[in-house]
């Protein structure tokens, strides 16, 4: 048989996957989270999702909502950093901005990950450059030991350490989403 490197890059095991965070630990928290910020939205406050990685987490936070009998809408906005690799590059881009009008209103932006600070400092100064009322912040984990602005989020889900997560919507170079749980990538 004969060896390419492309053979061989096929052929490589995939990384090991170490959970932390489980299914149900995720469900449990999401519900709460959702009672927690379900009192401090006003009607009309647009929910803006950051993708891809939030995709998930807003899709189980917004039907936690729905139960609170608000009037909210939906909305995304895709911003990157990353690229394909595990350190931010620091550099935020707009890939695609939100839709919905969102002057003189209240904004929630929910995002999977809350490391640098980069992101969501950009997204919201973004938000207020387009006018939004007040700003609320949501993430559904918050990476303190890597801040390098000094961000902080209204609503954090789960506080974990400084490893490299996939799973539930979070991605390694567009890998993993689609898994139902939270894990880290072997060292
Ligand atoms: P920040 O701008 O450094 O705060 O990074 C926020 C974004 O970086 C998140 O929305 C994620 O998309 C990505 N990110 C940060 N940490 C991780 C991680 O551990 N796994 C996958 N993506 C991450
Ligand atoms: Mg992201």
């Amino acid at each position: 048989m004969i060896v390419s490197p492309a053979n061989a890059n096929r052929t490589a095991p995939p990384p090991k996957i170490v959970p932390l965070i489980t299914e149900a630990e995720i469900h449990a928290r999401v519900i709460a989270l959702a009672s927690e910020i379900a009192p401090r939205l006003q009607p009309g406050t647009v929910v803006v999702a950051l993708l891809k990685g939030a995709f998930v987490f807003a899709a189980d936070l917004l039907r936690e909502l729905s139960r609170h009998e608000l009037d909210i809408n939906l909305d995304f906005m895709v911003l990157s950093s990353y690229g394909n690799d595990t350190r931010s590059s620091g550099r935020v881009l707009i890939n695609l901005d939100c839709q919905k009008l969102v002057e003189n209103r209240d904004v929630l932006l929910l995002d999977d990950i809350l490391d640098s600070g980069n992101t969501l400092t950009f997204a919201v100064e973004h938000m207020r450059f387009k006018g939004a009322e007040r700003i609320l912040t949501c993430v559904l984990l918050d990476k303190p030991l890597r801040r390098q602005t000094a961000f902080q989020a209204d609503f954090v889900g789960f506080t974990i350490p400084d490893l490299f997560v996939v799973g539930y919507g979070i991605d390694h170079a567009e890998r993993f989403r689609e898994l139902p749980f939270i894990g880290h990538l072997e060292e």
